[in-house]
């Protein structure tokens, strides 16, 4: 096997695991999930028969994956944060044939104990504060915080504030890659 998953993990059957993914303790993957290479599955996570998570995706402590999510490749989930799949549950009726999908864009971040109402996308290299509670739809590289979360600026691809000057043009102080905002769209160059 080339993955690692921890003695008290319980993996399920018909799961893919990429090669070089480490599942720690107490987590469990339901059946038929597909997990990619090199991603990190903290301790206490729960993911749900047939969510798909592309390469290098770490989970932290506590996240609870349902079916109707898919994360991109390089994806961050913060500890104890939470996606939802049916917007009006009751214990009751049963809305099982109506869970919502909600797909994460490759390098987003969601950050700690945020939560992500269902039905709702997060684009590519997005970024979800603390406590966010996300309501709508999210750009790709948008800084998103609050509840309900409202965006409070973009971030490039290393997590920096993007700061964009009358020409539209920004510099991340990191990476130094460059990036254009057009008509409320933000470019890597
Ligand atoms: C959102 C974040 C990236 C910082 O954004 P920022 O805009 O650069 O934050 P600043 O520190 O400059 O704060 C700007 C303002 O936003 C507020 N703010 C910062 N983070 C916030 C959050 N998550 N939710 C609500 N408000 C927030 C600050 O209080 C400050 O408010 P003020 O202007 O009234 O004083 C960071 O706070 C964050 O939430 N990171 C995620 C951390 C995390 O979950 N890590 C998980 C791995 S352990």
């Amino acid at each position: 096997m080339s993955y690692f998953s921890h003695p008290t993990a319980v993996i399920d059957e018909g799961c893919e695991i990429g090669e070089c993914t480490k599942i720690w303790h107490f987590s469990h993957i339901m059946p038929n999930c597909k997990i990619g290479k090199g991603c990190n599955i903290g301790q206490n996570v729960v993911i749900s028969p047939e969510v798909i998570l592309g390469n290098n995706v770490k989970v932290q402590n506590n996240v609870s994956l349902y079916t109707g999510v898919t994360c991109d490749d390089d994806v961050f989930l913060g500890p104890s944060c939470v996606f939802t799949n049916v917007i009006n549950p009751r214990s009751a009726v049963n809305r099982r044939s109506q869970y919502a999908k909600t797909h994460v864009g490759k390098g987003a971040t969601i950050g700690a104990n945020a939560t992500i109402v269902c039905g709702h996308g997060i684009g590519a290299y997005a970024f979800i504060g603390a406590g966010a509670v996300i309501t709508k739809d999210v750009p790709p590289y948008a800084l998103m915080i609050g509840n309900p979360a409202r965006q409070s600026g973009w971030m490039s691809e290393y997590g920096h504030k993007l700061i964009f000057d009358n020409n539209g043009k920004a510099t991340c102080p990191e990476s130094n890659e460059q990036y254009t905002l057009v008509n409320g769209v933000v470019v890597k160059q």
